[in-house]
């Protein structure tokens, strides 16, 4: 029987190896990712970004509840593997409002992507591309609309906020639309910015966005606190409403989806308005704090649809099992978020290919164990949720 110090010091001195690997790697420039390491990726970022960078990228609102809940909750549901399923071949590929995709794992739209590297959103881009995935590119981007068109052909949708002035984002959505752009992904979950305490804490930047010049100006100065919650809480149009999707159907030709949906309620308006899709999201837990983790709502927006529209969804997806977990309970994609930034911040362009590559890796090993060779055979009850497992124990 081993002792428990002995146990202790062999513990400290594979610590103490395994340390010493990951200086002599870095030293030698032959430092490789663990590629099941999210959390290298994170660290990577923290020691190459100014703290007001990454703290932007990383933090949420207030006490960041939801932001850790939004992982937490992945950890809470486990599999229920089927076995002696044939799956010497694993297929990830699928389909997003009929455009063709290596797996169902898509790019978030995030802002500010120049302040993670000088290539900004054509970094991104470029991955996606080669990763054969749909990039949403945020409104708040600080490469062009057309700067992002022209440099890769991956199927791209655009990110849209709506401001007061509604003539900017017609004109925004004619831009998206006319450089071949898919998709409209409508954000309704920021009629105000959130409180992100640590860019209060760092006075934030905002910063001047190409696309809007010459229409307007996207930088404020003020130093009371985050000058980008001064320029949301001044230019975004908080009478936004159930409305004017009408006003958005007449002028766009594109499909529409809306991203921040949290509740069946909402999903349910969101089908009789006439939307495409919806995106079950938190907005990373950076808007309304205490807001539920929103792997524990998709399942009631999922049924509320009733298979009239794709319900795609973000917030938390650190590993392939999440993927799995939130496919299992219904998405026909996800969305990652951080994760991206994070793999540009280390980086650049590859930075983000590795991170879903190594995301799709993760799916493809998880369906495997699963039994489950194509995305069509993970269903509902391969995952066991919270609910289910305290349900089995009354
Ligand atoms: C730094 C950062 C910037 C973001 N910017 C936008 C944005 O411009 N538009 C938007 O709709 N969502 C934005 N989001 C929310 C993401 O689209 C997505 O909902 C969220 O990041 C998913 O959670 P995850 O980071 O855990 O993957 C942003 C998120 C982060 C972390």
């Amino acid at each position: 029987m081993i002792s428990s110090s002995s146990h202790f010091s062999s513990l400290l001195f594979l610590r103490k190896l395994s340390h010493t690997v990951f200086v002599l790697f870095r030293m030698q420039g032959r430092w490789h990712l663990s590629r099941s390491m999210f959390s290298e990726y994170q660290k990577l970022a923290k020691e190459a970004l100014p703290k007001m960078y990454y703290d932007f990228y990383a933090g949420g609102a207030e006490d960041e509840y939801s932001l850790k809940e939004n992982v937490e909750a992945f950890h809470r549901i486990t599999f229920r593997p089927r076995v002696l399923v044939d799956v010497s071949r694993v297929d990830l590929s699928t389909t997003i409002l009929g455009y063709n995709i290596s797996s169902p794992i898509m790019i978030a739209p995030t802002a500010y992507h120049k302040l993670a590297n000088p290539e900004g959103e054509i970094a991104t881009a470029r991955a996606a591309a080669a990763c054969n995935t749909i990039m949403v590119l945020s409104f708040m981007s600080t490469c062009t609309v057309e700067e992002v068109a022209s440099s890769c052909n991956a199927v791209r949708f655009f990110q849209l906020y709506v401001y007061k002035r509604r003539d900017v984002a017609a004109l925004l959505v004619q831009r998206a639309e006319r450089n071949g752009y898919k998709a409209l992904v409508l954000t309704v979950d920021v009629p105000r910015l959130g409180r992100r305490e640590a860019d209060i804490k760092n006075k934030m930047i905002s910063v001047q966005l190409k696309n809007f010049d010459g229409l307007l100006s996207t930088k404020v100065a003020n130093d009371k606190g985050s000058n980008l919650e001064a320029l949301a809480n001044e230019k975004f149009d908080a009478s936004l409403s159930w409305e004017d999707l009408a006003w958005l159907r007449s002028i766009t030709n594109l499909p529409i989806l809306i991203k921040g949906i949290l509740t069946g309620d909402d999903a349910i308006k969101a089908v009789e308005v006439g939307v495409s899709g919806i995106v079950v999201s938190n907005h990373g837990a950076r808007q309304l704090d205490y807001s539920p983790a929103t792997i524990s709502v998709l399942e009631e927006v999922v049924h509320a649809v009733r298979g009239k529209i794709p319900v795609l969804f973000d917030g938390g997806i650190r590993r392939g099992t999440d993927v799995f977990k939130a496919l299992a309970l219904g998405a026909q994609a996800v969305l990652v978020g951080r994760p991206v930034i994070f793999g540009l911040a280390a980086k650049g362009e590859y930075g983000v290919k590795r991170v879903i590559d190594m995301l799709k890796d993760e799916l493809e090993l998880t369906m495997a164990l699963s039994g489950c060779p194509s995305l069509k055979d993970i269903t509902r009850s391969h995952v066991r949720t919270e609910r289910e497992q305290l349900h089995s124990m009354l």
